[in-house]
């Protein structure tokens, strides 16, 4: 399912919610929900307090986001996790919000996250007050709420009138949760969204994934190839390898086995990998063919993720000695064997065309492995269906590397995925993990259910009546 289908009034906003120590803190879960319903990514902030009513580890199962309950609180990376919310965040909610919170906020005593972060933030804040009917009716209460929504600018929910903790019915109940959402909603209301690179927002948490890959062998190319134009110069792409690192650690991590062939790149390898080096584009097809069959002639791999931005061109001839300077160069180019439509020939038992080294049509390698490309396109992705069908592939990996956070040298992508007979899939700006984990969740499944297929067909012609399969 498209996961752009419906949107919500908070698509794409970032809100942090602020959780403070009232007995209304139980109804935090479900608001975060609506949150959610309403496209919104969210973030938990507890006061100390609050995390004695409601669990951080439901706020936090449910938000995807660690939650951050300690003011003095660094995230993995060292960035001081309430500003990293406080810069990011589109708005902050606090609720409940109680009448100690109210005082320590009108005062701006930054003591817990939730004071922090509405003092170092620039963004709207939205206040829903939940407390004993006499504790809000209290003058100082009053003044700190007027203090708060008169001086402050902040959006006050007022509290309803109903049954309290007290068992007595007063004014003092959280105010209705659809009440909250819609005044979050009207505080973000035309203004652009604060942060929308992911990187910049704290880390969601990497849900772990089960071992789903493991006894699988996945070929990953990452990087750019480079041409020699003579001994010194190369002619090259700006890839700096990250997608393609990034699909080999995340497989890596669920368990595959993983050769990563890597062209020029500019971040580490992963040491767990089988590395292969390679430079141009011949020896990163060399490198590739040589990967794809066993001695026996089965497929010796379960997958190709394709990532590398392979060169489309190559000068024809290089010089052998460093080429002088001159007023001006003309370099003659010839186009480089597309390596993935020739490997899905391979596979398919088709020739291999009649380039230099191309082979004679082999058999089909069984059991059939899914090959996966990336196509970095700049304006539209129309041309991305036909290289689809073209190269002969399971599932490409569609970028407009024109836009802003996505493609070369960015932590983010923003990337649709095309599968024959399928309509296309966009997904959200995501890290490059995020990518390459959620890739690697459909090739788990299509490997799975290659083998399924495979073991049903096995034990039907297994249980055939002999007499039958003789004949
Ligand atoms: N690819 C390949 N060999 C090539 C060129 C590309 O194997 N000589 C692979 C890339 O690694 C990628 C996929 O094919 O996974 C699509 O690459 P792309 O450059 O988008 O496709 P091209 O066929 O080169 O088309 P064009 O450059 O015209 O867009």
């Amino acid at each position: 399912m498209s996961e752009t289908a419906t949107a919500g009034r908070l698509e794409g906003r970032l809100i942090a919610l602020g959780i403070t120590g009232s007995i209304a803190a139980y109804k935090a879960p479900e608001l975060v929900r609506l949150l959610q319903a309403e496209g919104a990514e969210v973030v938990a902030l507890m006061s100390p307090s609050a995390t004695r009513f409601v669990a951080p580890l439901t706020l936090a199962a449910l938000t995807r986001h660690a939650v951050d309950d300690d003011v003095l609180a660094l995230l993995p990376d060292g960035r001081i996790g309430h500003i990293v919310v406080a810069d990011s965040a589109d708005a902050v909610v606090v609720a409940p919000a109680t009448a100690h919170w109210l005082a320590a906020m009108a005062i701006g005593l930054a003591g817990d996250v939730v004071t922090a972060t509405c003092l170092a933030t620039g963004a709207p804040v939205v206040v829903a007050p939940a407390m004993d009917g006499e504790m809000y009716a209290h003058p100082a209460t009053q003044a700190n709420v007027t203090r708060l929504r008169d001086d402050f600018g902040y959006a006050l929910v007022e509290p309803e009138v109903g049954p309290l903790a007290s068992g007595s019915s007063d004014m003092g109940r959280l105010a209705s949760l659809p009440a909250i959402v819609d005044a979050v909603v009207a505080s973000v209301e035309d203004r652009p969204v604060r942060s929308p690179d992911p990187a910049s927002r704290p880390p969601l948490t990497t849900m772990p994934r089960e071992a789903d890959l493991s006894g699988r062998h996945l070929i990953v190319t990452t990087g750019g190839t480079a041409e020699p134009i003579d001994p010194v110069r190369v002619l090259t792409n700006r890839s700096s390898g990250r997608m393609g690192v990034a699909v080999a650690e995340a497989a890596l991590d669920r368990g595959a086995r993983v050769t990563l062939i890597a062209a020029s790149v500019s971040v580490p390898l992963p040491d767990r990998a089988l590395i292969i080096r390679t430079e141009s584009v011949a020896q990163m097809r060399s490198a590739v063919l040589g990967n794809l069959a066993a001695a026996d002639g089965t497929a010796a791999f379960d997958a190709l993720i394709m990532a590398a931005a392979v060169g489309d061109f190559r000068p024809a001839r290089p010089a052998e000695t460093k080429i002088p300077r001159s007023e001006a160069l003309s370099l003659d180019l010839e186009s480089t064997p597309d390596i993935l439509a020739e490997v899905s020939r391979v596979v398919g038992g088709r020739d291999t065309g009649d380039g230099p080294g191309a082979a004679p049509a082999g058999p089909a390698l069984e059991p059939r492995p899914v090959l996966v490309g990336f196509a970095a396109e700049t304006g539209s992705l129309d041309r991305a269906s036909d290289k689809l069908r073209r190269k002969g592939l399971d599932l490409l990996v569609a970028n407009d590397v024109a836009e802003a956070g996505s493609g070369f040298g960015t932590d983010t992508n923003r990337v649709t995925i095309l599968a024959p007979g399928a309509a296309p899939e966009a997904w959200p700006l995501l890290t490059k993990r995020e990518v390459a984990d959620r890739l690697l969740d459909v090739v788990a499944r299509r490997l799975d259910a290659r083998d399924s297929a495979r073991q049903t067909a096995e034990s039907v012609s297994s249980q055939r009546d002999p007499e039958e399969t003789r004949r």
